[in-house]
Formats: C-alpha cells, sequence, structure tokens
C-alpha cells in the first residue's frame, strides 16, 4: 500500500517536472478514438513506456501515449490508449492513471470508449452519453486497504456521471444536429465479445451498451471526488442483434467514421 502511494506520486511528480502548467481535464480515448489527441495545441508528448511505473497499452487502435497541452480554453491531459483488464493487468494498474490525474490536481474526467449497442434503437455510430454503469465480472478497483488520502472507505456511487455535462452534451448534440442517446453502459471483463444469451440478460439488466473497459476509472475517479462525464461509441450492435459475426476490425472502423463527430461533442464540451 505504502508502495502504490510511492508509485503514484513518483509518477506524478514525474510529469509534474515536464509539464509546467495545470491541468484541467483528464481525458481517456477508448479503441479507435486515439486521433482526438491530435487537436492538443503545443503538445507535451510522453510515451506510456517512458513514464515511470507505467502499464504499457497492447491493444491494436491504442497508441499508448500521454498527451498534455490546451484545447480551445481548457489543459488537457490526454491519454491516447487506456489498459484493460482483459489484458492482464490488475484493476489497481488499470486505474492507476487516474490517481495520477488525481495527485496532479485534474479535477474533471471525460472517459469514452467503443461499445457494443444493446438498446435496439441505437444505430452504429451514434455517441451514447452514459448516464450511470453496470460493473459486472472486473470486480471492484477499490478493494483492498482504502486509500484514505484519495477518498473514503464507502463512496457513493449514486451520482458518477455528472448531470451538469450531461446537460452541457445535450446542448451540444442539439446545437450540431447530433441525435442525441444517452444510457446505461455495462462493463464486462472480454476478451471475448458476449453471447447472444449474455446481451439478452443484459438487456433486462437495464444495460443500453455493453464494454470491456470505463467502469474502473469510473469509479476510481468517483473515489477521488472528480467530475466525470462518458461518451460511448456506440461501433456495432451487440451480439445476436443483427444476424453477423462481431469483429475489433468493425469497431476501429466505425470509430473512425464517426471521428468528426466525436471531435466536435469533446472538444465543445472543452
Ligand atoms: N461488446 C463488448 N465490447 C465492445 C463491443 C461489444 O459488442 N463493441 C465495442 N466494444
Amino acid at each position: 500500500m505504502e508502495n502504490i502511494l510511492q508509485k503514484i506520486n513518483e509518477t506524478a511528480q514525474f510529469i509534474k517536472d515536464r509539464v509546467p502548467y495545470q491541468m484541467d481535464t483528464g481525458i481517456i480515448l477508448g479503441s479507435g478514438l486515439g486521433d482526438f489527441a491530435e487537436l492538443v495545441e503545443s503538445p507535451i508528448v510522453i510515451k506510456y513506456k517512458d513514464l515511470p511505473n507505467f502499464p504499457v497499452s497492447t491493444v491494436a487502435g491504442h497508441a499508448g501515449r500521454m498527451v498534455m497541452g490546451k484545447i480551445r480554453d481548457t489543459m488537457v491531459m490526454v491519454m491516447q490508449g487506456r489498459f484493460h483488464f482483459y489484458e492482464g493487468y490488475t484493476l489497481e494498474e488499470v486505474t492507476f492513471p487516474i490517481r495520477v490525474m488525481s495527485l496532479l490536481g485534474i479535477k474533471k474526467l471525460l472517459l469514452t470508449n467503443a461499445a457494443g449497442g444493446i438498446n435496439t434503437s441505437f444505430v452504429p455510430g451514434d455517441l451514447m452519453v452514459i448516464k450511470d454503469h453496470i460493473n459486472l465480472g472486473c470486480g471492484n478497483p477499490l478493494i483492498g486497504k482504502n486509500l484514505d488520502s484519495f477518498g473514503p472507505r464507502f463512496p457513493d456511487m449514486s451520482k458518477v456521471y455528472s448531470k451538469r455535462l450531461i446537460d452541457k452534451l445535450k446542448a451540444i448534440y442539439d446545437k450540431n444536429d447530433i441525435r442525441f442517446v444517452s444510457g446505461v453502459y455495462a462493463c464486462l471483463t472480454g476478451p471475448s465479445f458476449e453471447t447472444p444469451a449474455e446481451i439478452r440478460m443484459l438487456r433486462i439488466m437495464g444495460a443500453d451498451a455493453v464494454g470491456m473497459s470505463t467502469v474502473p476509472e469510473a469509479i476510481v475517479a468517483r473515489h477521488c471526488n472528480m467530475e466525470i462525464c462518458g461518451i460511448s461509441c456506440i461501433t456495432n450492435m451487440a451480439a445476436g442483434i443483427l444476424d453477423k459475426p462481431l469483429t475489433h476490425q468493425e469497431v476501429i472502423d466505425t470509430s473512425n467514421m464517426v471521428k468528426d463527430k466525436f471531435e466536435t461533442c469533446l472538444s465543445e464540451l472543452l
């Protein structure tokens, strides 16, 4: 436990020594959405492999870099690629960057991901604003001795996703003629896609979209009292809805297709 605190401190200090300004917002870019980092002005780029104590992302479609600088009038820290439980990382490793952000004084977090649409009114290419989540399968990243300096043992999860930011996104979608969809994101471990029976189960549970990330990060960010906003790019309809197999290529292709729309939403939010 001393060890994890020390590591978080060490990584935060390493970044502080290289980034001469206070950052306000953390952004995590999901599969195929990494190009958003190109909007960062005068970027300071650090590869994960050069960051002390940082895991290294292994997924195709994830660059594995931290990009810091300005977008619009906001100083941001953008993660181009994240760590997933299915890559073999512990949840402590998956959520390590969030705690580093917290130590750096970052108070807002935009989480993005690629997800399968469970709600049959969705179409691939929709950008679902996350209203709430269901944590299935990965376990809870806060298990273990509580890091009291970050937050309480039993943090409230009744408002993980900021209503203020959801309302702002709704206004941005409306202004730009982007179809506004919102819903509940369910996180399973992956890496196999779900079965049709699992998707029917998730629908009964109240999930609108399914993916393999985001929830551990949101829990840890909530623990350290960040204001959180989440967007799921619906890259495909979930298993069993259409009569075709799911592939990672489809996930990447669809997220590339909605790149402009995604950039509009996120940058206007900033
Ligand atoms: N299931 C799980 N994760 C995903 C999916 C899906 O259908 N699409 C993109 N990420």
